[in-house]
């Protein structure tokens, strides 16, 4: 398959593309989507085709206007309050949240759940492709299932050239990692992954708000949270803040048996995450066989930034 190369004047172009049934990759202020009609169940199954994801791990469906909502999930009277307050508070932005879905959504996008994910996108380019497309995004991040999650166009045609019907050129994800997901679907709303909106945030419009992403807890409410992720080929060695000076003596040792490594440490929060992904798949490229890498504090983005540092790790020190 040819794939259609997009500059961000021809979003046009790329909206046709879905709307026939296509899977075009896009730009999100998080990370880069491998977007289908989230209506369509035919158009969606290629999606989980093209990453070689398993189709028991639900997509976030992605909306361009507020209204939209109703069409996919089904909102109850009780909860009705809260869901206005959050989407009104952090829409449009990096919070997805989980909701009962209505019959328009196929059981192929939701993973064969009866709940669907949802979240309304602040990046322009995402917007005006879901608004020429006519219809409701699915899209997982743009990776290869287990791969780190593209956040630059070249690492997107890296995984998907060939392969899928099109990509939407633009410049890097200003976030770089994925949304927070927030179930509300229980009575006390659930975080079920961090991401771009803080947790400290979230409490100050749901007090009640718990915390389960922790990997150690090995609670698999979201169906996603039970597969590896976001690892690079690399051995990647987690460094908490007791074992920080650890760091320098476990690089000596690798280097005298000649092993190829590289050492991630003190940046600013937001900068880590911006460039993390970007950092695993060039350390694959370099063939880099051990990444060192010092833990930061869980605060803000660092939140989800440590959570994708375990998961991604081979091995933590204390
Ligand atoms: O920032 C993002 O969220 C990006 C961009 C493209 O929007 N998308 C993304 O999608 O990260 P994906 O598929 O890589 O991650 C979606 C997560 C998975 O962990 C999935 O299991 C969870 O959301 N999820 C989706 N639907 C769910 C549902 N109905 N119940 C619980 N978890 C759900
Ligand atoms: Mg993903």
């Amino acid at each position: 398959m040819t794939t259609k190369i997009f500059t961000t004047k021809q979003i046009k172009k790329a909206g046709e593309l879905i709307k026939r049934g296509e899977l075009v990759a896009f730009p999100t202020e998080t990370v880069y989507g491998l977007g289908a009609n989230a209506l369509d169940s035919e158009a969606v199954k290629k999606i989980f085709f093209a990453k070689g994801r398993p189709s028991d791990n639900p997509l976030i469906v992605h909306i361009s206007d507020i209204s939209d909502l109703c069409q996919i999930a089904k909102i109850s009277e009780s909860k009705k309050g809260l869901v206005n307050k959050v989407i009104k508070k952090f829409w449009p932005g990096p919070l997805t949240i989980i909701l009962p879905k209505t019959a328009k959504v196929p059981f192929e996008t939701s993973g064969g759940l009866k709940t669907v994910a949802i979240r309304m996108p602040r990046n322009k380019i995402a917007i005006d492709l879901i608004k020429y497309s006519g219809c409701p995004i699915a899209a997982p991040s743009a990776n290869i299932s287990g791969k780190p999650s593209g956040t630059r166009f070249p690492d997107v045609f890296d995984d998907f050239n060939g392969k899928i019907a099109g990509i939407i050129k633009s410049k890097n994800c200003e976030i770089g990692l994925e949304s927070t997901v927030v179930d509300l679907t229980i009575k006390q709303p659930v975080l079920l992954r961090a991401g771009g909106v803080s947790f400290e945030e979230l409490k100050k419009v749901m007090p009640d708000l718990k915390i389960v992403t922790n990997p150690k807890t090995k609670i698999t409410k979201s169906p996603g949270m039970k597969y590896k992720h976001y690892s690079p080929n690399a051995k990647i060695i987690l460094f908490e803040f007791s074992a920080k000076h650890k760091i320098s003596d476990y690089a000596k040792k690798l280097k005298s048996d000649n092993k190829k490594f590289k050492i991630i440490l003190s940046r600013k929060n937001n900068d880590l995450a911006k460039n993390l992904f970007k950092i695993f798949r060039q350390c694959d490229k370099e063939n880099i066989e051990y990444i060192l890498i010092g833990a930061v504090e869980e605060k803000g983005i660092g939140l989800a930034l440590m959570n994708r540092i375990q998961k991604a790790s081979t091995k933590i020190i204390f």
